[in-house]
């Protein structure tokens, strides 16, 4: 396995690597057997795979845990050497960002930038477009894979690559979860034990709705107050919980699939999961 941070050293292994299909993994490290599951599905999916490892300041606003966030490479190196990556590309901030906070160009995807997620972090989803493009550029892959917990990062992508005439597949690999249903983030680490035994809950109401789903209940509106008044009564700061379309946009009671999306905090740490729903 190969590690990098130098863009001339990327580009000399792409140029090495021409006629293979590249396959990339972008992540923000404190890598989880979540990451690890898109670097196997990658493995599978073409000849070259390649990891970048970068904490994107762009996607932090102000008062969020850019600084703190979990910051581990040399755990990350171990774990992606034993799944046979062939690059970790690891840029620093001054090569991603040369002009640093003078950086003006951006990417934003407006309809699907400011719900959900984007509403109480509207900063966020043009800093994550903004560095995947740039990753893109420099990685240049066939190929790239982003997980479905973030679900409304990768509709983001999908539609960015779509728009920009990338010349990319995007794939996703599934939610992977701990025993208990609790969804795999680089941010659990933060529960206290309390809100650890409590954090499950989330997905168990997810869980609960589409029951409610199953059994052809279609007045959303009244299945997600209910839902957030449940959570509510547990500790959860509710940020929203919705039933939506596939893409996002408002769910019909005519449609067949749906999504159950959350973001709640406990204490200072944000959670998100989501659920899918097929009616047959
Ligand atoms: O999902 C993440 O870890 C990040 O948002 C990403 C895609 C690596 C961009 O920084």
């Amino acid at each position: 396995m190969q590690v990098t941070s130098s863009i001339a050293q990327l580009k000399s292994f792409q140029n090495k690597w021409q006629n293979q299909t590249i396959v990339f993994v972008p992540t923000m490290g404190n890598l989880h057997n979540g990451h690890l599951s898109l670097v196997e599905k990658a493995k599978q999916s073409g000849d070259k795979v390649i990891v970048s490892v970068f904490v994107n300041p762009l996607q932090f606003g102000p008062k969020e845990d850019f600084d703190s966030y979990p910051r581990s490479l040399e755990d990350d190196l171990l774990k992606l050497k034993t799944k046979q990556v062939d690059l970790v590309f690891t840029p620093d901030k001054k090569s991603l960002y040369p002009n640093g906070e003078e950086n003006q160009s951006f990417i934003t995807v407006p309809t699907l930038n400011k719900i959900l997620c984007g509403v109480t972090r509207p900063h966020f989803f043009q800093g994550v477009a903004t560095v995947v493009a740039k990753l893109f550029n420099l990685v240049k892959p066939d190929i790239a894979i982003f997980g479905e917990k973030d679900y409304q990062q990768l509709l983001i992508i999908k539609k960015m690559v779509l728009d920009l005439n990338y010349d990319i597949d995007i794939q996703s690999g599934e939610i992977i979860r701990e025993n208990d249903g609790l969804a795999l983030s680089s941010r659990n680490r933060y529960l206290t034990n309390e809100q650890r035994k409590i954090a499950p809950l989330l997905q168990q109401e997810l869980q609960s709705m589409r029951k409610a789903l199953e059994n052809n209940q279609t007045n959303f509106s009244n299945l997600c107050e209910l839902g957030i008044s449940n959570l509510q009564q547990h500790g959860f700061k509710v940020d929203y919980l919705d039933i939506r379309a596939m893409d996002l946009t408002d769910a019909l009671p005519s449609q067949k699939e749906f999504i159950i999306l959350a973001a709640a905090f406990l204490g200072t740490t944000r959670l998100i999961d989501n659920i899918k729903y097929n009616h047959r």
